[in-house]
């Protein structure tokens, strides 16, 4: 008997921690699959619109290409617009146009000529910025770029870290091409609403 009470104390003990944890979880212990949640709650206050200015440089040349192809179709040459072809990229993303100046991300993902009769990729990456209080965060990128215009505009999809919630366009302006090697460099200017 004088054995069994620390044990049912104990036990006691265990239930209540484990009853009152529950009160203070209700999220993870109830299996409630959605719940009303408030703006403030999630501590998202004011909605800010940020403009970001970079310089993307698609490397295609040389013994470190930042941009590979990784598929295309295999009557390639019935297109001139080379229809079908996918590339990964991992390009940099600078603060100036020159490639030396400071990196401040890079963009990852896929581009992919999804026009026929004429040249227009299918663009679908990530900003991966480095620089500052962006460090760590990601814009995602959703769009149509015809490259031989001289305005092309995306839509940022999302984002997480500081660019939760996020929503906005990025334009694109080529600056160089070399027409030999293929490398470009592209100013981008993306207008984007964030908390
Ligand atoms: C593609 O190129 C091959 C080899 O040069 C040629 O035989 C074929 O006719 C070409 N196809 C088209 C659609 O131009
Ligand atoms: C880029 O920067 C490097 C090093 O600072 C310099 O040598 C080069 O001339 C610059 N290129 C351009 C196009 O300004
Ligand atoms: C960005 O964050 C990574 C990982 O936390 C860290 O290693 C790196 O030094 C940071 N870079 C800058 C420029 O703050």
């Amino acid at each position: 008997m004088a054995k069994t009470l620390p044990k049912l104390a104990f036990t006691i003990l265990i239930t209540i921690l484990f009853v009152s944890s529950s009160l203070l979880l209700p999220i993870t212990c109830q299996g409630q699959f959605s719940r009303k949640l408030s703006k403030k709650e999630m501590g998202l206050k004011r909605e800010k619109l940020s403009h970001l200015h970079f310089y993307f440089h698609d490397i295609v040349s040389g013994k470190n290409p930042t941009a590979i192809q990784v598929a295309r179709a295999a009557t390639t040459n019935s297109s001139a617009t080379g229809f079908g072809f996918v590339v990964m990229i991992d390009d940099p993303l600078t603060e100036g146009p020159n490639l030396s100046s400071k990196l401040v991300g890079r963009a990852q993902g896929i581009y992919a000529s999804a026009a026929q009769n004429e040249v227009g990729l299918l663009m679908v990456l990530n900003y991966v910025f480095v620089e500052g209080k962006y460090n760590g965060s990601t814009l995602s990128i959703l769009g149509r770029n015809s490259v031989f215009s001289t305005v092309r505009e995306m839509p940022i999809v999302g984002g997480s870290g500081l660019f939760r919630f996020a929503r906005g366009y990025a334009q694109a302006r080529t600056r160089t091409i070399d027409l030999k090697t293929g490398d470009a460099v592209v100013e981008y200017n993306v207008y984007v609403f964030h908390y």
